[in-house]
């Protein structure tokens, strides 16, 4: 299933004729990659920060996809992956050196959305196609040049999701309001501060709940940076100050969810006395877990397959390699790839965990 679609006769030769026309157009176009008869590639990865369990995932299926597809391609691509360490000087110096040594195509999950337009400014020069994912240029930086593209998804719909898994589960008899106020009392627990995932997740997540007529009382906001340990020590900090008043823990992703989850513990709840709803984004394996026994509500996966399998696309074609076919559901638009969110909540958490299969191989 994630192998190339296969063809028929007819089509193959239709494929044969259009590489030709493209190996044409693609010397023209393209002055670093798809020099005709070339078949070694160097490509160059970024990430903002290796720590960041999410960004592990995603920096891992592409490689796999990589590999996947060379021999259909008929290339090889020497892959150079590269942790910025949250540091934006340490990621220049590693784009500069990407520059340097003349990768044909760079992967850049940037420290800081702001950095994008520097990057891009010296990848044009360079005229060394970058592909931007998760971390989104501002709309201004990503029309600086035609050779930048971004696979990511859309933060609105995943914070709009959270509500309405909430709101179902609320309908499906799950009383929230705990001390019968009228109102329900949330801890947000936010992504880094000037992401975009962060503020527009919690908006849109709050404005569905109140969409459907629930009156929100928020006891707490706060980044934990999208790290576990900062999730645990904000929800310790609240637990302290509120203690059992707190009635649901939203969360812009996953891993802070589930940190918040760890000092719930020490605090008594999942005991089978008490217990506290709560919610992620991301859908990493200790997330469909915790989904599964009980101690996470829901997530919202931000599909990390279907992401890695954009990157990979679009990489093969900044190459010079267009007739692959492989199996993504998001089209191009624009050169953005808009990936598609999911719902996932215990009766369909099954579905989701093939994802991550491939990664324990
Ligand atoms: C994910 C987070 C991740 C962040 C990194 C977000 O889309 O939900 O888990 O830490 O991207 O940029
Ligand atoms: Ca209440």
């Amino acid at each position: 299933m994630r192998r190339y679609v296969k063809k028929g006769s007819i089509l193959l030769i239709i494929t044969f004729i259009a590489t030709l026309l493209n190996a044409c157009t693609a010397v023209n176009q393209y002055s670093n990659a798809s020099q005709a008869g070339k078949k070694e590639f160097k490509v160059g990865m970024v990430i903002y920060n290796a720590e960041d369990t999410f960004i592990g995932y995603l920096r891992d299926m592409v490689a796999y996809y990589i590999e996947l597809y060379e021999e259909e391609a008929g290339v090889q691509i020497e892959l150079e992956v590269l942790d910025s360490a949250n540091s934006e000087e340490l990621q220049n110096n590693q784009i500069d050196h990407f520059i340097k040594e003349g990768y044909d195509v760079i992967l850049a999950n940037t420290v800081d959305r702001a950095d994008a337009s520097m990057i891009i400014d010296k990848a044009q020069r360079a005229k060394i196609d970058t592909i931007f994912f998760n971390r989104e240029p501002v709309p201004q930086d990503m029309k600086k040049w035609d050779r930048i593209y971004y696979v990511g998804t859309s933060a609105e719909e995943a914070g709009r999701m959270q509500g309405e898994i909430l709101v179902e589960t609320i309908n499906n008899g799950l009383a929230l309001d705990k001390n019968k106020d009228g109102k329900i009392q949330y801890v947000m627990i936010e992504g880094e501060h000037g992401h975009q995932d962060a503020i527009l997740r919690t908006y849109h997540c709050i404005k569905v709940l109140e969409e459907n007529g629930l009156k929100m009382e928020n006891l707490g906001t706060d980044s934990g940076s999208w790290l576990k340990n900062e999730g645990k020590a904000m929800m310790e900090t609240w637990l302290e100050e509120f203690g059992d008043d707190i009635e649901i823990v939203l969360s812009n992703n996953d891993d802070m969810a589930l940190g918040a989850i760890e000092a719930l513990k020490e605090y008594g709840y999942f005991n089978g006395e008490q217990w506290m709803p709560v919610i992620g984004v991301d859908g990493v394996d200790e997330a469909l877990e915790a989904i599964e026994n009980g101690t996470m509500i829901g997530t919202i996966l931000n599909d990390y397959d279907e992401q890695a399998k954009c990157i990979v696309y679009k990489l093969y074609q900044c190459i010079g390699v267009n007739d692959l076919e492989i199996d993504i559901s998001t089209e191009e638009k624009d050169n953005y790839f808009w990936v598609k969110h999911k719902k996932v909540t215990k009766e369909n958490v099954d579905t989701v965990k093939k994802h991550t299969s491939i990664l324990k191989k």
